[in-house]
């Protein structure tokens, strides 16, 4: 399989319940490797854009302030088949369905509020990453 990079986020409610280390320690476990890293505060707008494709879904709106409501720490994470691998190890969107050990079962406190977002193809990944990171900033 061959090396990829993917965008990860880590929501606002972990950031502020002090999870950050302990889900990049997720990450490093699973052979993921963090290449890029910063904590930012997006706007309601900028979040909007970043969650485009769900604009029509009924959680959209409460997704957004959701995002904006607190810091997050966005990611770039590198590896074999990061793309998938992230997903295993970040766990279903519903924690009642995550499974055990992974970030979501550990960490998530609702599906809507469930602590990371990774990017579910090659072509998110690349748009994700470019939404957040210039290329000055991914040194590998
Ligand atoms: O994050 P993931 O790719 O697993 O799920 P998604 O279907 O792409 O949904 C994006 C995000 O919207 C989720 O991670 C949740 O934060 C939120 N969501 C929600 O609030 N209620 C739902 N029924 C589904 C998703
Ligand atoms: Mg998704």
């Amino acid at each position: 399989m061959a090396t990829e990079r993917t965008l990860s986020i880590i929501k606002p409610d972990a950031t502020t319940r002090n999870l950050t280390g302990k889900i990049n320690a997720k990450f490093e476990e699973a052979g993921l490797r963090i290449v890029a890293q910063k904590r930012i505060q997006l706007t309601k707008e900028q979040a909007g854009v970043f969650y485009a494709v769900h604009a029509e879904r009924p959680f959209y709106g409460e997704l957004c302030e959701f995002m904006a409501s607190a810091p997050v720490v966005v990611q770039v994470l590198e590896g074999e088949g990061a793309i998938l691998k992230n997903r295993e190890v970040m766990g279903a969107t519903n924690p009642a369905d995550a499974a055990p050990g992974t970030i979501r079962a550990e960490f998530a406190q609702s599906v809507g509020e469930n602590s990371v977002h990774g990017s579910d193809s090659p072509e998110a990944a690349a748009e994700e990453i470019a939404y957040f990171f210039s290329g000055l900033e991914l040194v590998g």
